[in-house]
């Protein structure tokens, strides 16, 4: 099969070419290098597609302007997991995220009615949609605290629109806060992580008993490849992790396994980030077969020892 990945020099994206890539498919790589964080980093992301020679092609376009027609060609088809992701800059940067989480998609998603035939639109979402509180199914309220959540929730309805006025196969997944080798540099983990390294303090922003049950890397990309093989038009899932902590307990885990105790100091409360995200994903088990399978603490083992190698 043929596939088209946008953002496909992103964290996930990259991680996501390079499963398609191992299961034998062709792989078009999209992404437009935004400077939300440094571009040799996405750079670095890409090395290990290049490896496949002839079954990895990329192009480096912005879906805000370029044009998309022919990247479509002979694509059954799109992951679309390009934007700007990050709640925190949203607020200062509204006008980057509308026109990369909005515009962006409506752009591609003309193309893709355009253009004809193509099997499905797997449209990458986020926990955010739901607000302060995302626990519930995917039928919960959809109530976004931040600019970053608006956009993608207005990215959905653009999705389902298209679905239901021209026909468009799609699937949304909302992913609920992803970690593990090559997270994005503005991430907690990333941050935590390369702090207590360096000795460094970090600050928690809040009083530390926000919750998350985040996903490991690979669980994001085995849902999202579910999603392909298990095809049900129009379906929502939520994607989430196996483990449930409070960021103060996640602090603890990363001391015991680096072997460092952290330096602590606090900040405000970040605007807009979540009190509790964790998935509900019975839908996902049900219809993909979806379950994560990595701990909090393996997956934290394999983001610690990558995060090493790159200081080495
Ligand atoms: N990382 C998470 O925890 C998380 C959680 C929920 C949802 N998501 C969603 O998953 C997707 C990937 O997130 P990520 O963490 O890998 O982010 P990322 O920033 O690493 O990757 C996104 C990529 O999209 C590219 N991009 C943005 N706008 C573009 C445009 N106009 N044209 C072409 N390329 C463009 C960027 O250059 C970037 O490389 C996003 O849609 C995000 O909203 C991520």
């Amino acid at each position: 099969m043929r596939y088209l990945v946008t953002g496909a020099a992103g964290f996930i994206g990259s991680h996501l070419c390079e499963a398609l890539l191992g299961q034998g498919h062709e792989v078009i790589g999209v992404d437009g290098f935004i400077p939300y964080y440094p571009r040799p980093l996405k750079e670095q992301n890409l090395l290990t597609l290049h490896t496949h020679s002839g079954k990895f092609r990329f192009h480096e376009c912005d879906l805000r302007t370029d044009d998309l027609d022919s990247l479509l060609d002979g694509v059954e088809v799109v992951y679309h997991l390009a934007a700007m992701a990050g709640l925190l800059a949203s607020w200062v940067n509204f006008e980057q995220y509308m026109t990369c989480n909005v515009l962006a998609t409506q752009r591609l998603l003309e193309s893709v009615r355009r253009v004809g035939g193509l099997r499905q639109v797997i449209h990458a979402s986020t926990s955010s949609v739901y607000g302060s509180q995302a626990t519930g199914d995917e039928d919960s309220p959809l109530n976004p605290v931040s600019p970053y959540g608006i956009t993608k929730l207005a990215a959905e309805h653009l999705v389902r629109a298209y679905e239901r006025q021209f026909g468009i196969p799609t699937t949304i997944l909302r992913y609920f806060s992803v970690y593990g080798p090559r997270q994005r540099p503005d991430m907690g983990y990333q941050i935590f992580i390369n702090a207590i390294l360096k000795g460094e303090p970090i600050t928690v922003l809040g009083d530390g008993t926000q919750r998350r049950a985040s996903t490991y890397i690979s669980d994001i990309v085995r849902g999202s490849l579910l999603a392909s093989e298990h095809f049900t038009p129009g379906a929502i899932y939520n994607l989430g992790g196996a483990d449930e902590t409070s960021l103060n307990e996640l602090i603890e885990i990363l001391e015991e396994i680096i072997g460092l105790k952290a330096v602590i100091q606090h900040g405000a409360k970040r605007p807009g980030e979540q009190d509790r995200a964790v998935a509900n994903t019975d839908r996902a088990l049900q219809s993909l077969g979806y379950a994560p399978e990595v701990s909090l603490v393996d997956g934290l083992r394999q983001q610690v020892s990558w995060n090493r190698d790159q200081r080495d």
